[in-house]
This record gives C-alpha cells, structure tokens and sequence, in this order.
C-alpha cells in the first residue's frame, strides 16, 4: 500500500510571534479545535499513520493531542529547514516519500496530500503545492522554469520585482526519501532572518541535477495562518464550507453566514436554524428541530422535535429528548430535560432532570451551588413549576406536583402535592384613593424642596 511507503513530517515548533499570544500557535483554534488537530486529521483521512511532529517546549502540556504520533522537541527554532531536518534525524531508516506540512496551514485536503505523494512516486524528486494571491501577502514566491519549480524566494528576502510573482508556496511539499537528507543538510542560513529556510531545498535539488514539480491549489486550501486575522480568514473559509455542506444535506439556515459550526457538529433532517445561532463542540441535533435565532449550545444533544430558542443557551452535559420545548433566555447545564417538557421563558435549569411533559414557569432558578458544591435537582413527570419558583438543591419533586409562584423549595415535594411559600400578603380593600394622593402631595412637595 502507498502509505506504508509514506512518512509525514508535520512542523508546528514556531513561536507564533505574529499571533502576539501566550498560545502556541498551532493550538489556536478553528471550529472548535485547535488548527493542529485539523491538520492531524486530514492526514489520517489521506491515509498516513507514520507521523512525527516537530513542536516547541510549549506543547508539552498538549502532548496528549499527538498521541500515538512521535514528537521531536525543537528547542532552538532555527528555521524549517532545521525543524525537518531534526525530524528526519528521529525517524531512522528513509522511507520512500516524506511528506511535509506545515501545522498552521490546516485547511489543506487529503486529495491534494495523496497527489503530491503520487508524484514522487511516479519518479520526481520533490513536489509542492502552490497556490495564486494577488494582494500583497508574506508568502514565499515559486519561481518556475521549464514547467518546474526553479527557486523559492521568501517575501522578506525578494526584490519589489520578484514580489510582483503571484505564484506563492503553500510550505506543503512531498520528497523522495533518496535525495532528502542531502538536501536538507545543505540549507544555510544566509538570509535575512538568518533561519535555515526548507524553501531553499528547491534550489539545492536544482543545482543537485534534480527537480521540483507543482501542483497548483486554490489560495482557500493553502491559506497559512500567521497572525489573528489569517485565522479569521481560515475560520470564515471552513465555515462557508461547513455551511454549504449543511445546506447541501437539506439543513435550513435562515442566514447562512451568521451561523457557526463546530467541527464535530452534527444535524438531522429537516432542521431549522435562525440567525447568530453558534454550534461550540459536541453537538448533536436530531431531525426536524427548529433552532430559532440568537442560541448558542455547546456538548448537548437535541432530540428530534424539539424547539429551542430564541436566546437560549444550551450548556454542556444538556440532553434535550424529544418534543421538548426551550424558550427565551433559558440556560440549561448539565441537565436531562425528558420528552414534552417545556422551559419557555428566562430560567436557568442547572444539574437536573426534568421529567417528562412537565412545565418550568418564567423565572425559574435551580439554585445548585451553595458556594462550596453542586446539587441536583429532580423534578417527577407533570409536574408544573410556578413562575419566579426557587429550587434549592438537593431537593426532590415528585410525579404530579405543583409549586406556587414565587415557592422557595427547600424540602422535597411528594407525589401530587401542591406546595407553596406563604408570604404574608396584606390587602387594605378600597384604600388605593387615599395611597395615590398622598403620593401625589409627597412628590409635589420633593419637587418644591429642590
Ligand atoms: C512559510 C514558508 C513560506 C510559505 C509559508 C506558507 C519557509 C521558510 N517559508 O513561511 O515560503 O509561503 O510558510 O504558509 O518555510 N516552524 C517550526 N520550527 C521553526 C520554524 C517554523 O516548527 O523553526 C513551523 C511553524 O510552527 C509553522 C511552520 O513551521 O507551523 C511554518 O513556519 P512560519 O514561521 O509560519 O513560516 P512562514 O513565515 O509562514
Ligand atoms: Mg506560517
């Protein structure tokens, strides 16, 4: 098989200067994950599993996110060219092709990595991926002569002239596993970063009797993310894709690019999503769901049938069933909320399960912390929650219950019971003329002191 034959070389070492943040650049994230992990995946989905990752001291704490792949710590950052060049030092025995990547260039697709591949194998030295810009941008240049690739010339070492070329690199490149470790081992650092630069392998294979083939892509798969607004470019790239894909599947969204999803979201059919709604991880909606305006979920599951929103926030741990009903400025946590139950308006339903067909009225609070630890809150089928109802945790309601509006529930509540907070309301019949008028003279009498 191809990629047996295969290693991947995937540089992420750099110190993401330009990001001007105390995050790793590679761990900024994109959809949902960092942009390592998007990168991490197309190469599995291309089919390699030989992988080492060159990473800075950094990312020892993400060493997780790279497992079962090997890592090679890059203590000095002296360039590409000498992150490639520790890689091949880990990895031992040549295999026939090395694919390298770079990690802050995830929107690249496996066709593409598997097209490169296929050109060494087919007898070219080394292989990259160019793509077209035309706005001035810090790309390296690809020269081309002949059909093949002359030369690379980094945007901050070329003449005003050599930047007019459009044709940039993507970094991406595959190479035959014969030539590399010459190659590499001739980089210098003769330029004006003094950084050994990968991009000089081209012209070593050149003047080494080899060639450098190319591959052009478009400038959305090959956008390279150096600072915050390449990373708003790539996250509006993928989620026009995630979009469109959706759209195609039969998913309604009434404002398409006011919507963002996650890179692991998932949707039925026949959904429905409004305007500013944003999927974070771990979302699953069934099929014909209405997500209406202005929501945000994140690790919740929406059953089919249900309605949710507008304003609501669905927390983790959420699991809304079937037929459930969610209304405006509702959030949910770490809550099962059973199958025709409805939280229509401004609650927050924290560590409970509702059960089901039961009702929360208007300003319900689940008050689950004390300050020091969380409690539960479960509440029996058909049970009708009064508007402004305090629920303090732990506490019990049964089947069939009913809370007045306004109760504080302190103790558990049995099976069909009504329960309420009685207040000492006092009502002084026909004295509303008098109250008013006195009113009256007090604030006429305010005004004058003033
Ligand atoms: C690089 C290319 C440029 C190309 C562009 C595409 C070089 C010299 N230039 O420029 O031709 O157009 O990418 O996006 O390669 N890294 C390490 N160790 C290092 C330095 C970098 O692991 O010592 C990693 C970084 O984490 C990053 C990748 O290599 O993932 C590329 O480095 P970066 O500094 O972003 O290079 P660019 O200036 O973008
Ligand atoms: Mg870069």
């Amino acid at each position: 098989m191809t990629q047996a034959k295969t290693s991947v070389i995937i540089l992420a070492a750099g110190m993401g200067k330009r990001m001007h943040s105390s995050i790793p650049k590679v761990m900024h994230t994109l959809a949902g994950r960092p942009m390592i992990s998007h990168v991490l995946e197309t190469v599995s989905q291309a089919g390699y599993s030989d992988i080492v990752l060159v990473v800075g001291k950094e990312m020892e704490k993400n060493h997780e996110l790279f497992l079962p792949y090997q890592t090679v710590h890059q203590r000095e950052r002296l360039g590409t060219g000498h992150a490639v060049k520790i890689a091949l030092e880990a990895m031992g025995e040549m295999p026939e092709n090395i694919l390298i990547l770079y990690g802050d260039t995830p929107l690249i697709s496996a066709s593409h990595l598997n097209h490169l591949v296929r050109i060494i194998e087919d007898g070219a030295d080394s292989a990259l991926l160019a793509f077209k810009e035309d706005k001035s941008n810090s790309y390296g240049r690809v020269f081309v002569k002949d059909s093949h690739v002359d030369k690379i010339i980094e945007a901050s070492d070329a003449s005003s002239e050599e930047l007019k070329n459009n044709l940039c690199n993507s970094g991406i490149m595959a190479v035959s596993g014969k030539i590399i470790i010459n190659a590499v081992n001739q980089i210098k650092d003769n330029n004006s970063k003094k950084e050994f630069y990968l991009t000089d392998i081209v012209s070593i294979i050149n003047q080494d009797g080899g060639k450098t083939s190319f591959v052009e892509c478009s400038k959305d798969e090959c956008v390279g993310i150096n600072n915050k607004s390449d990373l708003a470019k790539a996250e509006a790239i993928i989620q026009e894709k995630y979009r469109e894909n959706f759209m195609q599947k039969g998913v309604t969204l009434l404002d398409p690019k006011s919507v963002f999803f996650s890179f692991d979201t998932i949707l039925g059919q026949d959904v429905e999503i409004g305007p500013f709604t944003i999927f974070g991880p771990g979302v699953s909606v069934g099929s014909n769901v209405k997500i209406k305006g202005f929501c945000h979920l994140e690790h919740a599951v929406v059953s089919n049938n249900a309605v949710i929103g507008p304003y609501a926030r669905l927390r983790p741990g959420t699991n809304i069933d079937e037929d459930v009903r969610i209304g405006n400025f509702v959030e949910i946590k770490n809550s099962q909320i059973r199958s025709g139950a409805k939280v229509n308006h401004l609650a927050y339903v924290g560590d409970t399960n509702l059960g089901k067909q039961s009702n929360i009225g208007a300003g319900t609070i689940t008050a689950n912390y004390d300050g020091f630890n969380k409690s539960k809150t479960n509440i029996g089928e058909r049970v009708s929650i009064g508007s402004n109802s305090v629920l303090v945790a732990p506490v019990n309601i049964g089947d069939d219950s009913v809370t007045g509006a306004g109760t504080i529930v302190r103790k558990d509540i049995p099976d069909n019971s009504v329960s309420i907070t009685e207040g000492a309301q006092k009502t002084s019949i026909g004295a509303a003329e008098k109250y008013k008028a006195q009113k009256k003279l007090k604030t006429k009498k305010d005004n004058e002191d003033l």
